[in-house]
């Protein structure tokens, strides 16, 4: 590590944006059409993958005023700062028309964009809860806390938007949910590092399952008119011999450079994937009952066309 720090703390205590995200409460008018919506919904075929239900799904959705009015007042998740859609809308339990709304919520907000499948399950929306047999790497399937990382960081093609959405918070407290205030560390990041970060070929290493392969990477590039940080580092190859890496490190892991946010059953947070999220530590300990654990649902978007050509090398 390096004996001077480029990172002063003093100036980190002293924000320059606000470090909280843009916070919506669902409308009554909104609350009281879920039951039609969840009776139309339920009609949909339930394989959430194809492009055809996604297309019906977001038809039907949008046929609704009540939710079509309400999406039109909604900030858009092409942001650098997070939105928290907070609980009411039917995400306080995990069942199909939570799992089919949530897609439907991404396919609303940005129409343009399509839901892809996770390729683990192939799956449209999958889930985040402690499991014993879960490695150090796997997020989704232990109960540490977690690094900042972009979704899909070793895929051809990153994820354009994440969208989580709370089933239930960890019962000790904790396992907060962050987002990187991105804005924030490229306003205080000298620019010559910011032009390593930008021009500098990066490699990374995929995980064993895609076959550890080493392939080159933009760290960071400007996409859609916002800067897009392709950031895991245990993934990354060589980050702690490259200086320019350990520096970005210093930043993206000071707490006052996140967006802390802790979700409660039902609440779901959006953000722009350029943005890597964490988690944090959780309090006490993971509970027997696997019914009883933290679980996040969770599905990502993507622009259905122009999107794959940013990550060309
Ligand atoms: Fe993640």
């Amino acid at each position: 590590m390096f004996q001077q720090r480029l990172v002063s703390p003093p100036a980190l205590t002293a924000p320059s944006v606000s470090c909280q995200p843009n916070r919506v409460t669902p409308p009554r008018e909104v609350i009281e059409v879920l039951p039609s919506l969840r009776e139309a919904v339920s009609q949909l075929d339930s394989d959430l993958t194809k492009v055809s239900v996604q297309s019906e799904l977001k038809a039907l959705l949008f046929g609704n005023k009540n939710w079509a009015d309400w999406i039109a007042t909604l900030p858009s998740p092409v942001s650098l700062k997070p939105i928290v859609l907070e609980s009411g809308i039917g995400f306080e339990r995990d069942d199909e028309f939570a799992r089919t709304l949530l897609v439907g919520l991404a396919l609303s907000l940005q129409p343009e964009n399509f839901v892809p499948p996770y390729s683990v399950g192939n799956l449209a929306v999958t889930e985040v809860i402690a499991k014993g047999t879960a490695t150090e790497y796997s997020h989704s399937e232990n109960d540490l806390p977690a690094p900042p990382h972009c979704a899909g960081f070793f895929e051809p093609v990153p994820p354009q938007v994440c969208f989580f959405t709370c089933i239930r918070p960890h019962p000790g407290g904790g396992a907060e949910t962050t987002v990187v205030n991105l804005e924030r560390i490229l306003e205080f990041a000298p620019q010559a590092l910011i032009e390593e970060w930008e021009n500098r070929e990066y490699q990374l290493r995929t995980s064993r399952r895609l076959g550890e392969q080493v392939l080159p990477f933009r760290l960071l590039q400007n996409v859609n008119g916002l800067p897009f940080l392709r950031y895991r580092k245990e993934y990354t190859v060589d980050f702690e011999q490259t200086r320019a890496l350990c520096l970005l490190e210093e930043l993206i892991t000071h707490p006052a450079n996140h967006f802390i946010v802790p979700l409660k059953a039902g609440d779901t947070l959006i953000h722009w994937n350029g943005s890597p999220h964490s988690r944090m530590a959780q309090s006490g300990s993971t509970p027997v009952e696997i019914e009883a654990r933290r679980k996040l649902i969770r599905c990502r978007s993507v622009p259905q066309t122009g999107w794959a050509e940013n990550f060309h090398q």
